[in-house]
């Protein structure tokens, strides 16, 4: 097995493990551990993105509901940010790619949280962030959630600035869910969440991810960010399958 990293801040690319198969101990130990120094139990989610109808395989047009929703992956976010126990990491499969456009893109908030400027990281300490899964859906379509869908997600805190519990190392959580601060005007909330949002997305806290079919994509939802980019949705097929694990309950400081 080969570890080759992809950025100097994060990401790595790892060779020759076939995962047709199950991992020995060993392997398996590497990755983990890779996953927690690279940046890169527990409930999971499956997830499907894809443009094409999951029974009669044609096209969905790019105006039908399924689409739109869709296009908040085009947000920057960290997947689950919004549910009571956020999400260790997300597995991305890539089944179906399209030959251009449609990468995925991922931006480190613990590299961008070690280069913040001293005012800054002093203005986010000890802040409580309201993650609401409806904001992030509003930003696409405002009222493209039902009231009864509206309802079965009611907004979390989470605390702004995250430790890892393996290395102590920090971060920002925020993202496309992350609405406003606990204890501030809306507006201002959303005027640092869009600072702090400009700051980590910086290119040199980024990876963009061009897809080969049958790429698996393994990310640290606590201190990593990502969002789609849009490709020719009406000439090419895209489907990719998402497995998202929960994280530790008992981790704090999930409030
Ligand atoms: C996701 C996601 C990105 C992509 O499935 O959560 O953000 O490029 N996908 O499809
Ligand atoms: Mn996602």
């Amino acid at each position: 097995m080969k570890i080759v990293p992809l950025t100097p801040v994060f990401a790595a690319r790892i060779e020759d493990v076939d995962l047709t198969r199950p991992l020995d101990d060993a392997v398996f130990g590497e990755i983990r551990a890779a996953f927690e120094e690279t940046n890169p139990a527990s409930g999971t989610t499956f997830q499907r993105q894809s443009n094409l109808d999951i029974k009669t395989g044609e096209v969905i047009p790019p105006d039908d509901r399924r689409m739109l929703y869709q296009l908040a992956n085009q947000l920057w976010h960290s997947d689950s940010s919004f549910k009571k126990v956020p999400s260790l990491c997300s597995l991305l499969s890539g089944r179906i790619v399209p030959p251009e456009g449609g990468a995925t893109d991922f931006a480190s908030a613990r590299a961008a949280y070690a280069a913040l400027p001293d005012d800054l990281r002093q203005r986010v300490e000890g802040l409580v962030c309201v993650h609401d899964f409806t904001w992030s859906r509003d930003q696409v379509r405002p009222g493209i959630l039902t009231d009864k869908e509206r309802a079965e997600v009611p907004p979390v805190q989470h605390a702004l600035v995250r430790a890892n519990p393996e290395n102590g190392r920090k971060t920002l959580f925020i993202g496309a869910h992350a609405s406003h601060i606990a204890g501030m005007s809306v507006e201002d909330g959303r005027a640092l969440l869009r600072d702090l949002t400009a700051f980590v997305t910086q290119p040199r806290f980024c990876y963009r991810h061009e897809w080969r079919q049958h790429d698996l994509v393994v990310w640290d939802n606590r201190c990593v960010l990502h969002r789609a980019t849009p490709f020719d949705s009406t000439r090419y097929h895209r489907w990719m399958q998402r497995t998202t694990v929960s994280g530790d309950p008992r981790e704090p400081p999930v409030r």
